[in-house]
């Protein structure tokens, strides 16, 4: 995880590699430095704490430096702590390093080098890069980095700068994600896009074994032999304005508020888009869909869809869980790797080898570029715009469509529906975005509703068939930005365990729109009602009967039972973040967490 920037060219840089760090925070957010060359120096400045605390601690220093790195951690190897904080260098202070991702070796590099008499000042795996390109350094800052990067094993991006070169930045990248970024007398470099939206559009996405030659006027890409590698510049089509919050108080209720936009698009992005896959979906007769968190549960309600719709068996596992078991994949199965990042490591990694067994791999992705974007065979693309709130929201409706609509497309390849039944079903199902506009307009109500129950300690969330993951996504976001306990359950397996927990202390979150399981959903709540739960329920506006059974009750207007999961999963996202909001916290980067997590 962490997030790196590079910046090299006629402004001062220090300010510029500070706003890219705050539009990378999302990614880690527990230390942040900068390095940057001025007056042939190396200057490094590091701050434990979210990147204000550096902002603070830099305010009135005025450097002039137009050359830097800069980095925002997630601690893997050493707490966080100033000295653990990136940038490193070496102990001449002439090479500096800003990294993400994990040296799996560096014990080994370590003890090598300390044998060599260099002393440590970290407890990081990061250090040993600085100590290597110096070690290897002899009049070429390229030479030394491609000697150091052989020596190095593991999934990792980084960046460095020496006062022997002070108009360069060389940037590697294999496993973690780095791009570049072109402007006109001055250059970037960064983890992911947003960081460098407000500077330019014009992006050169590395691949796994590339390394970056920046300066102001030139950038030069090259293999890990040294040959000049060509790439192409691709013109990223969002505009700073949407990373930015518009007037909400945080990114996250923008985001919730941008779902019925971002579903629309998803639904214009994916009829707009060649859909020539390359490969014979016909012969597919296995779907494995693989991701992490919030994407595992799209991927779960996508289930069901592709399973009724097109008639192809699906299993879900999470990523992290796919890499390691003997999952049998071949050429007939068809691998389904959701990821809004299309940086997470058990994703992207899980894919691969996937692909490796002879899968074709179709990736379900946010950004444009993105690792798994361009590992995968065939992408499908959400159109949701950058998400900065570190738990995902328009993202999952974004992927909910993307899937819906994959259901359609796989039935129709496989002769099951015709081009009219299609385009008749894509219409009824782009209705669903007025409904979830209408879910909206409950903030306020789900607001108070939050005021009432803010003070428990544990939560169940409770559904069947579609809202089963939706009650597990209710609960992850609970737990994610409010740090209260919350379990979700598919409702009829309560009585099997969970049923033991309920009483007066652990209200119970109800998912019962009138589908065809809402006559045991009810018997479900009546099962916890006599255990002296508490119920919240979440049903359709005109239900009379849910709402005298619930103490507290949101009314959702009517939806297809088809396509519930897009609307009841909006006033449990928005309650999750007024909890978080009334109880003071980081909504946008709640504790221990990243948005793209890296790592495995
Ligand atoms: C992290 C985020 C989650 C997200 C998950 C998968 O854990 O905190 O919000 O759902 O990664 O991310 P992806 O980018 O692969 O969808």
């Amino acid at each position: 995880m962490c997030g790196i920037v590079g910046y090299v060219g006629e402004d001062y840089a220090v300010p510029i590699l500070l706003s890219a760090l705050e539009r990378l925070e999302y990614r880690g957010y527990d230390s942040a430095g900068i390095a940057v060359i001025e007056d042939g120096k190396l200057i490094v400045e590091k701050k434990v704490g979210k990147i204000r605390e550096l902002v603070r601690a830099l305010w009135g220093k005025q450097y002039k430096a137009k050359i830097g790195i800069g980095h925002t951690r997630w601690a893997t190897h050493g707490a966080p702590s100033e000295k653990n904080a990136h940038p490193h260098t070496d102990e001449r202070m002439e090479f500096a390093v800003v990294h993400n991702g994990i040296i799996e070796n560096y014990l080994e590099l370590k003890k090598e080098l300390e044998n060599e008499g260099r002393r440590f000042s970290s407890e990081t795996d990061t250090e040993v890069i600085a100590h290597l390109i110096s070690k290897y350094y002899e009049g070429d800052l390229l030479q030394a980095v491609l000697k150091t990067v052989k020596r190095l094993k593991g999934a990792f991006a980084f960046a460095v700068i020496s006062v022997h070169e002070p108009d360069k930045i060389v940037g590697v990248k294999t496993g973690s994600p780095l791009v570049v970024g072109l402007g006109k007398n001055e250059n970037f470099l960064a983890s992911d896009i947003p960081a460098i939206l407000p500077y330019t559009r014009n992006v050169i996405s590395l691949d796994d074994g590339e390394v970056a030659v920046l300066t102001k006027d030139s950038v030069d890409i090259y293999d890990f032999d040294g040959v000049p590698v060509s790439k192409e510049v691709f013109v990223v089509p969002w505009d700073i304005l949407s990373a930015e919050k518009g007037g909400f108080k945080h990114f996250m209720l923008k985001e919730i508020f941008e779902q019925p936009k971002a579903v629309a698009d998803t639904i214009g992005g994916f009829l707009s888009q060649d859909l020539s896959f390359p490969f014979d979906l016909s012969k597919v007769n296995r779907i494995v869909t693989i991701a992490c968190g919030t994407s595992y549960h799209a991927g779960l309600v996508g289930k069901y869809w592709i399973e009724k719709n097109a008639g192809i068996p699906v299993e879900v596992i999470y990523a992290s869980e796919f890499r390691y078991a003997d999952v049998p994949v071949d050429e007939n199965t068809l691998v389904l790797a959701i990821s809004q990042s299309g940086e997470t490591a058990d994703t992207r990694f899980a894919a691969l080898s996937a692909k490796e067994k002879g899968a074709a791999v179709v990736g379900i992705v946010n950004v444009v570029g993105s690792s798994l974007d361009r590992e995968a065979d065939f992408t499908l693309y959400t159109h949701a715009g950058p998400e900065i709130g570190v738990a995902a929201t328009k993202t999952f409706t974004a992927q909910l469509a993307v899937l819906y609509l994959a259901s359609l497309l796989f039935a129709r390849r496989r002769g099951r529906i015709d081009r009219e039944e299609f385009y008749k079903k894509v219409e009824l199902f782009s209705e669903v975005t007025k409904k979830m506009e209408k879910v909206l307009e409950l903030s306020d109500q789900i607001a108070e509703v939050a005021a009432k129950y803010k003070k428990f300690k544990d939560f169940l969330y409770l559904g069947r068939w579609l809202n089963y993951p939706i009650a597990l996504e209710g609960a992850l976001k609970l737990k994610e930005i409010s740090y209260i306990h919350a379990e979700g359950y598919p409702a009829g397996e309560m009585k099997h365990g969970p049923i033991a927990l309920i009483d007066e202390n652990m209200p119970v979150v109800v998912i019962a729109p009138q589908d065809r399981v809402y006559e045991k959903m009810i018997s479900n709540l009546e099962e916890v009602l006599s255990r002296k739960g508490r119920v919240i329920s979440v049903g359709f506006e005109g239900d009379k009967v849910l709402k005298e059974k619930s103490e507290t009750f949101i009314g959702i207007p009517e939806v297809e039972a088809e396509f519930s999961p897009l609307v009841t999963v909006i006033p449990l996202q928005l309650l999750a973040y007024h909890i978080a909001d009334q109880l003071g916290l980081d909504v946008d980067q709640p504790r221990n967490l990243a948005k793209t997590v890296t790592v495995e």
